[in-house]
């Protein structure tokens, strides 16, 4: 099978990377029927950063990191979407037959646009060349987090478009259409503020930050006002969220229950995770 996926270098890896698109991404070598093609999407960047040398550098921080994280290079390939220029043409040629009405609909450029970042062509376009980067390698599997689920409907619609349009071999197939893997236990990884972690919304844990820092934003995890002595409800509780995908099942199964029986604070939860 062949494996496709992508990561913009927008900033520091996060442990929401880790879990819902890299450890996935990396067990999906293990078989040596799947071919894999992992990518640092520095395109997708450009549209929202614009200074050459800070690209560069998250570029190769990227690399580095999920060289770290046990990526092999051996079994697969690791590249940068840039240098792979005939991506960019297959962009081209998938916007003409896009609807703009589907872009319209895009999530992702509602969200960047009512945070502030500018409404260019190439935000609203930033479907149309992932399309591209999936469908150029015939991939049949994408491995990403749920953010990325409305993405890869997109890309099975400008596939289909594409195949009406212009498909004459006998089932006039000329791109097939993936699927996306989501892992459900990991498909959201909240961040310290309770939101999804996003490397632009300030509140991630980065997978190789440092002790410090990282007991500094664990301490710093948003809670409710439920007092210590309370019973509290682990399945609405960031910190339980995040230990539960580092701690053991008898870890995790005791943390639960402490949670329920209440007479501890907050505070002591994060100590522990
Ligand atoms: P970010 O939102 O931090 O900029 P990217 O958009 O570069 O992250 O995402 C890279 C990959 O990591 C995508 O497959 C995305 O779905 C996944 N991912 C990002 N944040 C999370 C999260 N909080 N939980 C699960 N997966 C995530
Ligand atoms: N849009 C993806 C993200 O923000 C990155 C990406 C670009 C991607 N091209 C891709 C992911 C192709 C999977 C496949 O995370």
């Amino acid at each position: 099978m062949r494996i496709l996926s992508g990561i913009q270098p927008t900033g520091i890896l996060h442990i929401g990377n880790y879990f819902g698109m890299m450890r996935p991404a990396i067990a999906l070598q293990e078989s040596a029927a799947n071919e894999t093609f992992y990518f640092i999407a520095d395109y997708h960047a450009l549209t929202t950063i614009n200074d050459p040398e800070t690209l560069r550098a998250n570029s190769r921080r990227i690399a580095l990191d999920f060289l770290a994280c046990g990526l092999d290079v051996e079994r697969g390939a690791l590249f940068r979407q840039s240098d792979v220029a005939q991506v960019a043409e297959l962009t081209w040629i998938l916007s003409t037959v896009t609807p703009k009405a589907l872009l319209e609909r895009g999530h992702s450029y509602k969200d960047k646009v009512a945070r502030g970042l500018p409404a260019s062509a190439g935000l609203f376009n930033y479907p149309v060349l992932m399309a591209a980067d999936i469908l150029i390698y015939d991939s049949d599997l994408v491995p990403v987090g749920k953010d990325q689920k409305q993405h890869l409907e997109m890309t099975r619609d400008i596939a289909v478009k594409f195949n009406e349009t212009y498909g004459t071999e006998p089932d006039g197939q000329i791109f097939k259409l993936p699927e996306p893997q989501i892992q459900a236990t990991t498909e959201t990884v909240p961040g310290i503020d309770g939101q999804k972690m996003s490397k632009s919304y300030g509140n991630t844990i980065d997978i190789f930050g440092e002790e410090k820092e990282t007991r500094k934003r664990v301490m710093s995890i948003v809670t409710d006002s439920t007092a210590v002595e309370a019973p509290k409800n682990p399945d609405s509780s960031t910190i339980f969220h995040l230990f539960s995908l580092f701690g053991s099942k008898d870890e995790v199964a005791e943390m639960r229950d402490r949670f329920h029986e209440g007479g501890i604070g907050y505070g002591e939860f994060k100590k522990q995770l």
